[in-house]
């Protein structure tokens, strides 16, 4: 039996710990072990125990670093890798100088499996294990990044943005193109491997209502499928929505009305809104995705996280490149501390790492698959050195538990602290 064991320390989590507080919901070891068979977890426990259990196993020591599940990216753009860091626009204006531009050149399928390689070593040597990514309006550019996520075993979600006015000739399609492209797209690849398909418009300013009602016939169809797109991210983007979309109470409203609001469905940003939104996105258990390094990098407002999980919302947490301006889901944590804190409500250590795995997870509907180290999810790990840099190493030496060793981590790591990362059971770092 081909089996593999990781020792070091390990942090596993029980529950929530938004729900029932950081202590209850999380476990510490110093010395433990993770059993990998067949590509998936088969066993966590105390290191000795484990290697007397397991003789055969192939053993790599990881000493004290911390082995944890691989972080869960739950919302980027695969096709803005190259536009990360655009300086100096909003929302609207950075999409139509920098974003549109770049993605017209996805419908080359050459280009799209250069970018989709790129940006799936960049998410690996940063501990990303799974992210669910828009693609553009070419059927080449979801092929490309499904492909390249086979190839290095990876489960992502992704879906052709689909977008039919507001954007240039050549980034359009259409109402029926848009469904028979994404059907085409569902038949091939959802559920194929790893992979799941996510029903994919861009936003209501860029599709109109005979687009959106496509789409919502087309999840009707698979609601097996994810449904992603992007809600209430700027104040001046939903002051154009209310001018496309005059009969429409609210923005949430847009989606709703075109069958695009469900359980399944992951809405991107969802900082500015209002009431009625915030009480049928808990009455459909649809999820919200927070963005936090894009959030601020574009200028688009701070995230309500508190009042999103007092009321239940599934929460993922998200690097939203190249609107966000870092593939780290670190500096992704730090950003969600940051704005916390600007809002009065600072996350525990233990929520932000929750968030960047478990909530992610459970936000894509993979809970118990991706994000946890239980026995029967797929082996798909982060191992992070919690003395990555000097200046890490001397706050990490004075901690006096995992939390505090783990928070200058969060706050001022890299790339350089992920030691190595594992998917489907094999070491991508080697
Ligand atoms: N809203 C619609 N499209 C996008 C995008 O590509 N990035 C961000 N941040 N917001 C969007
Ligand atoms: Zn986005």
């Amino acid at each position: 039996m081909d089996e593999k064991l990781l020792l070091g320390q390990v942090l596993t989590f029980m529950d929530d710990p938004f729900a029932r507080g950081w202590q209850a919901a999380s476990r510490h070891s110093t010395r433990s072990g993770i059993v990998l068979r067949d590509g998936r977890i088969a066993a966590t426990g105390e290191a000795d125990a484990l290697r007397r259990a397991h003789p055969r196993a192939q053993v790599t020591d990881y000493g004290e670093a911390l082995i944890l599940p691989g972080f869960v990216d739950a919302h980027m753009h695969y096709p803005q890798t190259g536009i990360i860091a655009s300086w100096g626009k909003r929302l609207i204006d950075w999409l139509n100088s920098y974003t549109f531009p770049e993605e017209m050149r996805f419908g080359e399928a050459s280009y799209a499996r250069t970018q989709a390689d790129l940006t799936l070593d960049l998410a690996l040597a940063h501990g990303t294990t799974t992210l669910a990514s828009f693609c553009t309006i070419h059927s080449e550019s979801v092929t490309a990044f499904f492909e390249a996520a086979e190839a290095r075993g990876m489960g992502v979600v992704a879906g052709k943005t689909c977008m039919d006015r507001n954007a240039p000739e050549g980034l359009r399609d259409t109402p029926r193109s848009a469904f028979d492209d994404s059907k085409a797209l569902i038949e091939t690849w959802h559920g194929r491997g790893r992979a799941a398909y996510a029903i994919t418009p861009r936003f209501s300013p860029t599709s109109t209502p005979d687009q959106l009602a496509a789409l919502g016939a087309l999840w009707a169809e698979h609601p097996d499928c994810l449904m992603q797109t992007h809600l209430s991210e700027q104040t001046d983007e939903i002051a154009w929505v209310r001018g496309l979309f005059p009969q429409a109470r609210d923005y949430l409203e847009t989606y709703e009305r075109h069958g695009l609001l469900g359980e399944r469905g992951l809405y991107g940003h969802a900082i500015h809104l209002e009431p009625r939104e915030i009480d049928r996105l808990a009455e459909v258990g649809a999820a919200v995705v927070h963005c936090p390094t894009s959030n601020t990098f574009i200028g688009s407002g701070l995230f309500d996280m508190a009042g999103m999980k007092a009321r239940g919302i599934p929460v993922g947490l998200a690097t939203d490149t190249g609107g966000g301006s870092s593939f780290s889901m670190l500096r992704t944590m730090a950003a969600a501390y940051e704005i916390g804190q600007l809002r009065g409500t600072p996350l525990h250590p233990a929520q932000l790492l929750w968030l960047a795995t478990e909530g992610s997870a459970r936000a894509l509907h993979m809970g118990g698959q991706i994000g946890t180290l239980a026995p029967g999810a797929h082996a798909d790990l982060c191992v992070l050195d919690l003395a990555s840099t000097p200046a890490i190493a001397q706050r990490s030496d004075r901690a006096e538990d995992i939390w505090e060793a783990l928070f200058p981590t969060i706050m001022m790591g890299d790339d350089r602290a992920v030691r190595d990362v594992w998917v489907s059971g094999a070491s991508r770092r080697g």
